[in-house]
């Protein structure tokens, strides 16, 4: 894949993929309690630019294993990371977080239902995530690593460790290292154990998988630095959800911490460390991953 055509097909074709594995996958909303499974389905398939799955998707490509077992697994493993996105937004939105009223163009979970509601989605969700794993058709030892990947991913040392850190630092000023961290974090820890999970589906080796760390560490923090670039330059009809929320909630960023060309320009270099990591896979079976590297930190331009 290199001209932006098939750039754009195999996303075109790999967001649909996860639109309908979302939707085997979720359970129906007809399902007791009615409200609940709504709210989990509005949370979860309502729009996104589906970035985690897409970097399932792309490394499990790296892997020679038969068309059914990838669809087993990657399926899974894509709707799985994208529920404990979800969850983490759906929270990220409360009141008690960064207290905001838009997501993805449209009312947040707890505006469209109720906080107590956003509070269930948010668990329910991830808990779903766990269990959609653990059912994969695929041999128990490649779930019982996505499954302890994912927990790693997700929890204090991961994703809800950075949001406490951001929490904790509002109106704070963290040093360099210290905002790397909370976005490795809160950010950089999912992306990470996207691109993981597909290359554990994959069943690649532990050097392969050493280079996908490194490719995923760049572009993780590449991401959320782009997030608070965004934020600070892009309105929030572009953006679906509120824009010039970080400086008036006082958070620590990239573009307050170091200045937006100074961001832009760390966003660009870690593309670039990125896209290197990759060298030593065929051109062919990364160019997903370097598109999507290229998607990540180009998107809003
Ligand atoms: C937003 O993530 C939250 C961050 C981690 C910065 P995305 O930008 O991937 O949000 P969606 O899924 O496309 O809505
Ligand atoms: C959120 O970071 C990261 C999450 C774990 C959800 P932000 O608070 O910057 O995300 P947005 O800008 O609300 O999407
Ligand atoms: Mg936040
Ligand atoms: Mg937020
Ligand atoms: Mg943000």
């Amino acid at each position: 894949m290199s001209s932006v055509f098939q750039v754009q097909e195999w996303i075109t074709s790999h967001s649909e993929r996860t639109e309908l594995a979302l939707d085997r996958l979720l359970d129906s909303a007809q399902m007791t309690p009615h409200r609940l499974h709504e709210a989990m389905r509005y949370a979860a398939q309502g729009g996104g630019k589906r970035i985690r799955p897409l970097l399932v998707y792309a490394a499990g490509q790296l892997g020679n294993f038969s068309e059914a077992d990838k669809t087993a697994s990657l399926d899974a493993a894509a709707v799985a990371i994208e529920c404990i996105h979800a969850y983490s937004l759906v929270h990220d939105d409360l009141p008690c977080m960064d207290d905001d009223d838009l997501r993805r163009g449209r009312p947040t979970v707890h505006k469209a239902f109720d906080e107590a509601t956003a509070l269930l989605v948010g668990d329910a969700l991830q808990t779903r995530a766990f269990e959609i794993l653990v059912n994969a058709s695929c041999d128990a030892h490649v779930r019982l690593k996505m499954i302890t990947l994912l927990a790693a991913a997700s929890g204090s040392r991961g994703m809800a460790g950075g949001q406490a850190i951001d929490l904790e630092s509002v109106g704070k000023k963290l040093d360099l290292p210290g905002l790397k961290q909370m976005h490795a974090m809160k950010t950089g820890a999912l992306l990470s154990c996207a691109v993981g999970l597909g290359g554990i589906a994959a069943q690649l080796n532990l050097a392969q998988m050493a280079c996908l760390d490194s490719y995923s560490k760049s572009l993780g923090l590449a991401f959320q630095i782009v997030d608070d670039v965004l934020d600070a330059t892009t309105d929030s009809q572009t953006l679906g959800k509120t824009a010039g929320k970080d400086a008036v909630a006082n958070k620590p960023t990239y573009v307050t911490l170091m200045g937006l060309d100074y961001a832009q320009q760390q966003a660009k270099e870690l593309q670039e460390e990125a896209i290197a990591s990759l060298d030593s896979f065929g051109a062919s079976s990364a160019q997903a991953l370097k598109d999507l590297a290229l998607l990540v930190v180009n998107r809003g331009k």
